[in-house]
């Protein structure tokens, strides 16, 4: 109770009109000081980490219940969101230089800490857990990870590793924004 009162004091939905280069503007979600940007058009991981890099930020730092929950809820509520590009959105977490060691991109090399984030799902009588660096449709196997809508009637957004050059929505994050409202509450 105390956390949920917590958690829903310290992300507010807001809903800056910040012009993008390009797409539509989608709401963003901020926080208390980092801001949430979330793009649909759709791009590789690497594209995708830079156009963030361009806005002055990363790709989304996703390392806690709190903020994948946060950004859950936000995508779920929210029309133009709750059906991703390419059925999922990329954000910064990868295992491209460290094979199976998950660091966050922009972030000097933080590490993963919150491992329940990632996906498991029941596939016949299996239970398929992610990552599963799946190399039926390329050899290097899987390196990047996103938020994947896995079912359209439902859509989950928990962590599973993909193919870094598939072309995805894409979420960017802005620390300490300026438009982040009232300002670095950290
Ligand atoms: C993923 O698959 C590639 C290609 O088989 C392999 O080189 C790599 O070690 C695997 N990564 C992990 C974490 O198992």
């Amino acid at each position: 109770m105390k956390l949920n009162f917590r958690v829903s004091l310290l992300f507010v939905l807001s809903v800056f009109s910040i012009a993008r280069e390009s797409g539509a503007v989608l709401p963003d979600l901020c926080d208390g000081h980092n801001l949430f940007m979330f793009f649909k058009d759709r791009k590789d991981w690497v594209s995708a980490r830079d156009d963030c890099i361009l806005r002055g930020g990363r790709l989304a730092l996703i390392n806690s219940a709190e903020t994948h929950d946060a950004i859950k809820t936000h995508i779920r509520n929210i029309d133009e969101l709750w059906n991703a590009a390419g059925g999922g959105y990329w954000f910064g977490l990868n295992d491209r230089d460290n094979e199976g060691t998950y660091v966050f991109e922009g972030s000097a090399g933080v590490e993963l800490t919150y491992h329940d984030g990632w996906c498991s799902e029941k596939v016949g009588r299996r239970i398929v857990n992610q990552p599963n660096n799946n190399t039926a449709k390329n050899p290097d196997g899987q390196d990047c990870a996103q938020l994947w809508r896995n079912n359209k009637k439902k859509p989950k957004y928990d962590f599973d590793d993909a193919y870094c050059d598939n072309r995805k929505g894409y979420i960017c994050e802005i620390v300490n924004s300026q438009d982040c409202g009232s300002g670095n509450l950290g």
